[in-house]
Formats: structure tokens, C-alpha cells, sequence
């Protein structure tokens, strides 16, 4: 379980980013975290990462409030959890099979032979078993995205897994496969998950609930269906 209790963050410059956030995202369960550009959706990641301290309130992870812990214990958080930064994000240098084991390298004691059974089992669950020997710059999108599923998945076995924009600037098929990827991911490994993203298809595709920011503030919390049906007009804008 994860729990956000009244979380205010400002960075550096003193204007407030986060006012008074507070979410709840079950375990097992995932919650699709909507909102124009600039309303603080990635800071509340980095904030769930312990990269930021709020101001003021609570970050609960199984209950326990992470804002206090110093970075050995953070570490320790974070192994739990694993990320899909926004475009993928893979090392260009590092072929695939490299990309996938890279946590698992530096992190975890495992043999050549393990560690490489280990990332072609994963490129095999994201349907990219053929890719181990590619270079980033070879594949498509749509592939990128896999490999950077793979790569959180491989590392630690996560039990949360964050995704930001995993879809943006996709095709719309390829959209909905990862989403299809991500909701397999989900399901199989009862795994708790908040995927940011622009495309309300992918929030029906994935999600449980969501959650609507403006300006920093949780400004509507449900299912997917029931913010279709609202008539707010803020709503009604964005949904449109
Ligand atoms: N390092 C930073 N220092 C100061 N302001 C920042 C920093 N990073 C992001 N911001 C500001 O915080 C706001 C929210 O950003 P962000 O969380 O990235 O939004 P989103 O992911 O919803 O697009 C934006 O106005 C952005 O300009
Ligand atoms: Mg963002």
C-alpha cells in the first residue's frame, strides 16, 4: 500500500508545487495519475523515490513513512520499487541484454550464467527475446519502452512500479500494447503500480482509479468511468 497524507513540496525557489496531496493506491492495485504538463505529477515520483522531501506530510510505503529515512534505508525502499522514466530513458552505449542487467549488476551477486537467464527471461515477457544483442538506437519506440519494463522488472522483482508517460510520443496500436504489457505486468506479479500519462484510453486500458491533478492538487479521485460521467467543467474539458 501506498499513501500520500497531505504531502506540500516547493522546490528551491519557494513556490509550491504540491499543496495538501493525499492518495491512497491499494496494493495490487493501479492508479492512473492524470493532469495537464507542469502539475506536478513527476515531482509527486520523485517524492514516492525519496529524490525529494516534502515540506510537510507523510509518504507510506506498507506504513512506513519514508520522509524521515536517511539514504541507507531509502535504498532499501527504492529496491522495492521499480521505474519507467519518461521516453524510456535506456543507456544508448549498452546493447539491450546490457540495458536489462544493468541494476542487477551493480546491485545484486549473480553469476554471468544467471544474470544472463535472467534478462532473457525478461525480454522474453516483453516479447523483445530476439533483441539481447541490439543497440538502443536500432529499435522502434515502441520497443525502447519494453526494454525499460524489462529493466525495472529485472533488477529486484519490484512490488510498486512507477511509469511516466510510458506511452507519449507513440503511435496509438503501439500505445495500447504497451499498455497491454503494463496491465499483464500488473495482474501477474500483483504488483501496485501509478502510470502518469496524457491518454485517458490508457487509463481505462490499465488503471483501477485515477486521479486527476491540477495545479498540484488532487482536483478529482475515482474510477475512470465515473470522471467520464462528471459534469465539472474542468473535467469535462480535460476528458474531452
Ligand atoms: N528542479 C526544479 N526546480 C524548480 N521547479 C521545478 C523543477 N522541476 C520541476 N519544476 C516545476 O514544477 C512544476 C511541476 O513539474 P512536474 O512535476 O515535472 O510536472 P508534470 O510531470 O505534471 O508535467 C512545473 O511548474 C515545473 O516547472
Ligand atoms: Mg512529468
Amino acid at each position: 500500500m501506498i499513501r500520500f497524507e497531505q504531502v506540500n513540496f516547493s522546490y528551491e525557489d519557494e513556490t509550491q508545487i504540491l499543496h495538501d496531496v493525499t492518495l491512497q493506491i491499494p496494493n495490487c492495485s493501479t492508479l492512473a495519475l492524470l493532469g495537464a504538463s507542469g502539475s506536478g505529477k513527476s515531482t509527486l515520483f520523485h517524492v514516492l523515490l525519496g529524490l525529494l522531501k516534502p515540506q510537510s506530510g507523510r509518504v507510506l510505503v506498507d506504513d512506513m513513512d519514508i520522509v524521515p529515512l536517511k539514504e541507507r534505508k531509502l535504498t532499501e525502499v527504492r529496491r522495492r520499487m521499480g521505474v519507467v522514466f519518461q521516453d524510456g530513458a535506456l543507456f544508448d552505449s549498452l546493447t539491450v541484454g546490457e540495458n536489462v542487467s544493468f541494476h542487477m549488476r551493480e546491485c545484486m551477486d549473480l553469476s554471468e550464467e544467471e544474470m544472463e537467464a535472467r534478462v532473457q527471461e525478461g525480454l522474453d515477457y516483453v516479447g523483445l527475446g530476439h533483441a539481447m544483442d541490439m543497440m538502443p538506437g536500432e529499435l522502434s519506440g515502441g520497443m525502447r519502452r519494453r526494454v525499460a519494463v524489462a529493466r525495472a522488472m529485472a533488477a529486484f522483482q519490484p512490488a510498486i512500479m512507477l511509469y511516466d508517460e510510458p506511452t507519449s510520443g507513440l503511435d496509438p496500436i503501439t500505445a495500447d500494447t504497451i499498455c497491454d504489457l503494463i496491465r499483464k505486468v500488473s495482474t501477474e506479479e500483483c504488483l501496485t503500480s501509478i502510470i502518469i500519462t496524457h491518454r485517458l484510453k490508457d487509463a481505462f486500458k490499465v488503471a483501477d482509479r485515477v486521479a486527476l491533478f491540477k495545479d498540484g492538487r488532487v482536483y478529482y479521485e475515482g474510477t475512470p468511468e465515473s470522471l467520464m460521467d462528471s459534469d465539472d467543467e474542468y473535467i469535462q474539458r480535460f476528458v474531452a
